[in-house]
């Protein structure tokens, strides 16, 4: 009889499930197995046996912790018809198990939401979980279940806001995993309700930042606590150690703290978490973060594009991912290097993947908003800008195709000459070339991102640590690297840096790479190979060597000449206005 069983596992939570999917009914019986509230019941305790004739019926479904009758409806007499079944079961309060136990709730399971809760879980705490499609609930706990072994904490999903925010201890912390934006909005009005003053709520998504202080001005005048709190590292990062940012009231760190510090990366000083600061300061840093992003990918891509420029044949072009390698033992040492050079390995019959990929790049906004906030607080951050433009100008494809036949580039003789007269046919050269233009380019970058986040906290009195924010990049996110290290050493030497540029150690790299940074920029253009982001970061770096910038002293003048606009000047003080002509 055991031998021809279905086994249908099914949450009780679920108001309507087709069991026709599920279960074989040439079998002779069925096993019903269930989930309850993310428990998953042992046969003995759960398993109810069935025959056919018996799904017209009810089952009770019983253990010590729950008590839940599950119907199965049959709409015709004939097997031939759609079974379904319902479950009927009493409200989460009755249970004792599910209320007022959980550390900590999180509502949004995409990716980045799923990965977070089996962190929370994996690090010993309660987690109760919640979306709003179920599917995503049921997905999460089966992830769950198969992981199990690696757990010691526990999680438990739910099916509606109430039941999920009554299984949570008071103060309730709830974190919020949803797309930014309206959908957080949605999210907040259908659980303040449940919530009590002292409660807190953290936004882990990327939130534009002033949508934070609203939300969290709206929300203090009713006790409830607000956090916005930027999480990087992607799903990898999410499920095994992200770097965390959260901004909002202390009191609402205080409470996170623990929770926070256990699930975050952790690196040779600590858990890559820190208390951002007020406001949407961790949203903002978060933002910057990405920014930064942008720029140091664009400046990888294109030292990539001249190596595979110059890869005169297969050979080269297979072990380009060598050089990578080698870089990432150096002072690029970075997350960014390091699957960059996995990347260059990978085949797709006998070429690399790589060259089959379609050349659009894409972008969701975080990037747009750096630039956005750059030019609103005045700071120059033109290597992020142009790591922007590239990917926009990358979406022109069917442009490009016309062009690239029509626009005129270097000619086959021109080229070998600037290759041969650069030592770029020694590729041990070249790859030591490009490994400190980008080293360079790299600490202007950095320097860019890092001072919008000093202007923003100065605007905004934030009091921001940039030597802590550094400091928590080192693991878990996107731009982790070696490199982070010398940035909190920087603003540990010299805590009101006006710049990264003006740290000693950075000035004397800069000093160290700045010709082949020069050599690189001007032979990629004579070759006709675009590198606006490692331009423009020469750029950054050559207009800061200026005391004296002729091109504003002409830019006042004709301010002046057309518009009035008056002018300083160098030899006195004051404000004038001339006739020009
Ligand atoms: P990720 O980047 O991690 O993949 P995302 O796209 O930022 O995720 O957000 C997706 C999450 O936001 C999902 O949990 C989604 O819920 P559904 O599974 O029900 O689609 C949630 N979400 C999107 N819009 C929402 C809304 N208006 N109300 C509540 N949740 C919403």
């Amino acid at each position: 009889m055991e031998r021809d069983i279905s086994i249908f596992s099914f949450s009780v939570e679920q108001e309507m499930v087709d069991v026709e999917k599920h279960v074989s009914f040439s079998s002779s019986r069925c096993f019903i197995q269930g989930t309850v509230f993310g428990t998953r019941f042992n046969s003995s305790s759960i398993v109810s046996k069935c025959t056919k004739s018996s799904f017209d019926g009810q089952v009770v479904v019983k253990n010590d912790r729950i008590n839940r009758k599950v119907f199965f409806l049959r709409n015709s007499s004939k097997f031939s018809s759609p079974l379904a079944m319902t479950v009927e079961h009493q409200n989460a309060a009755n249970t004792k198990s599910s209320v007022d136990v959980a550390d900590i709730g999180l509502i949004g399971l995409a990716v980045m939401g799923q990965n977070l809760a089996l962190n929370m879980a994996e690090k010993g705490f309660r987690v109760s979980v919640y979306n709003r499609t179920s599917s995503k609930t049921q997905d999460t706990l089966q992830r769950y279940q198969q992981e199990q072994s690696h757990f010691f904490g526990q999680l438990e999903g739910f099916y509606s806001i109430e039941s999920f925010v009554r299984s949570l201890k008071r103060p309730r912390k709830v974190v919020i995993m949803v797309k930014a934006g309206s959908p957080v909005d949605s999210t907040i009005t259908s659980l303040e309700k449940y919530l009590e003053p002292g409660d807190l709520i953290i936004d882990g998504g990327n939130e534009w930042y002033e949508n934070t202080q609203r939300r969290s001005e709206a929300l203090a005048s009713k006790g409830i606590l607000y956090m916005g709190m930027g999480v990087s590292g992607g799903e990898e990062g999410a499920r095994h150690g992200p770097s965390l940012m959260p901004g909002g009231p202390l009191e609402a760190w205080n409470l996170m703290k623990d929770i926070l510090s256990k699930i975050a990366a952790q690196v040779d000083d600590g858990p890559c978490v820190t208390y951002i600061g007020p406001g949407g300061s961790g949203n903002y840093v978060k933002m910057v973060h990405n920014g930064i992003e942008y720029a140091d990918m664009q400046l990888i891509g294109e030292v990539y594009d001249i190596l595979r420029n110059l890869s005169s044949n297969n050979t080269d072009n297979d072990k380009l991912y060598e050089i990578f390698e080698r870089w990432n033992r150096g002072d690029l040492q970075s997350f960014l290097i390091e699957i960059t050079s996995h990347i260059l390995k990978v085949k797709d019959k006998d070429t690399l993947l790589i060259d089959k990929v379609l050349d659009q790049s894409g972008s969701k906004g975080t990037g747009m908003w750096t630039i956005q906030e750059a030019a609103k607080r005045g700071i120059p951050v033109s290597t992020i800008s142009a790591a922007l433009d590239a990917r926009y100008l990358s979406s022109f494809k069917d442009l490009r195709v016309v062009l690239c036949n029509r626009l005129q580039g270097t000619g086959h003789t021109e080229r070998n000459t600037v290759v041969s007269s650069y030592g770029w046919n020694d590729r041990e050269f070249l790859a030591s070339e490009l490994e400190k233009a980008l080293y360079a380019a790299k600490i202007c970058c950095y320097a860019q991102g890092m001072a919008l986040i000093q202007k923003a906290s100065y605007d905004e009195e934030w009091k921001l640590d940039c030597g802590e924010i550094a400091r928590i990049w080192k693991g878990g996110c996107i731009i982790r690297a070696k490199f982070l290290d010398r940035i909190k050493e920087a603003y540990k030497r010299q805590p009101n840096l006006r710049s990264l540029l003006e740290d000693e150690h950075f000035i004397a790299d800069l000093n160290k790479c700045q010709l082949s940074l020069r050599r690189v920029v001007s032979g990629a253009s004579l070759l006709g190979i675009p590198v606006p982001a490692l331009a423009s970061a020469l750029s950054y770096y050559d207009s800061f060597r200026q005391e004296i910038l002729s091109s504003s002293q002409l830019i006042q003048a004709q301010r002046d000449y057309f518009g009035a606009h008056t002018y300083k000047r160098l030899d006195k003080e004051g404000v004038f206005h001339s006739k020009w002509l």
